[in-house]
């Protein structure tokens, strides 16, 4: 029978021992590493959609605050659903029969330039037509409605084409911007809530963060 000799073994068991530590600590250090990038990953992309989230909201939030003006009287008496424009603070029916017309500039000897001078004057304001050499509602063929539109459903119509007539967004931001109408119905009466300034920023901030519809 041959004799097993221990005489070196419990060096060799310690190398053995010490070899297999190494190995576990090893997989032990990679499985860490795993769960690191395991990490990485699921937190990476939370953070750009938490990113998104929060543009989206962004853009919500400065169409809402735009909308307060949209809805204003200044600007929602001419923008009515019927063919009839809206007159002062609480957007009564406007008074002598004045209607839209195909074109939007009034109907036979009622147009609207024959009281809304173009010239605008001192007397402007306290129940006078306000005066603008371009006085006059959207044409027939595209109303343009804002009366009664949630933010959603505005929102919604100002992305559509066939409502705005324009064929891109800048083309809409351009119209805030620069309209001579938009641009007067900041200067008389009743002022909408923001100057025309803030509004153009807040549209512009709407659009730039992706034109997201409001909840509501
Ligand atoms: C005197 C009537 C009148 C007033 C007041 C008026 N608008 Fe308009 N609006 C129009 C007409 C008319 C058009 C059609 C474009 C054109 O012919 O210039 C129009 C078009 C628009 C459009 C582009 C089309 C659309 O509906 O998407 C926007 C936006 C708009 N108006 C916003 C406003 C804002 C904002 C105000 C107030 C700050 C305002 N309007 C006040 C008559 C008016
Ligand atoms: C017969 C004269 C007359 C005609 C025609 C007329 N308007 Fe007026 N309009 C007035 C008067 C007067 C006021 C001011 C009423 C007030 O403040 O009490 C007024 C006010 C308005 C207002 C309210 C403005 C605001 O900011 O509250 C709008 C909008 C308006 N007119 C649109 C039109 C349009 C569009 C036409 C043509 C389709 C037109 N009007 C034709 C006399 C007229």
């Amino acid at each position: 029978m041959k004799e097993i000799k221990f005489g070196r073994s419990p060096f060799l068991f310690a190398t053995i021992v010490v070899i297999l530590t190494c190995f576990v600590q090893a997989k032990e250090l990679i499985h860490e590493d795993q769960i690191d990038d395991l990490d990485a990953a699921r937190v990476k992309p939370m953070e750009q959609i938490s990113e998104a989230n929060l543009r989206a909201a962004e853009s919500k939030r400065a169409f809402l605050d735009a909308y307060t003006v949209f809805m204003h009287p200044r600007c929602m008496n001419c923008h009515p659903k019927g063919d009839t424009p809206f007159q002062g603070d609480d957007s009564h029916l406007h008074s002598q029969g004045v209607t839209r017309g195909v074109d939007g500039k009034g109907v036979y000897a009622n147009k609207c330039s024959n009281c809304h001078q173009p010239q605008t004057t001192e007397l402007e304001g306290a129940h006078l037509p306000p005066s603008h050499p371009n006085w006059h509602l959207p044409p027939a063929n595209r109303k343009m409605v804002f009366e009664g539109k949630s933010p959603r459903e505005l929102a919604a119509s100002f992305k559509d084409s066939s409502f705005t007539g324009f064929a891109t967004m800048e083309r809409f931001i351009d119209h805030v911007e620069k309209d001579p109408l938009v641009q007067h119905s900041f200067t008389y009466g009743n002022r909408p809530p923001l100057s025309h300034d803030v509004f153009v920023a807040r549209v512009k901030e709407w659009i730039n963060k992706g034109a997201v519809l409001p909840d509501k």
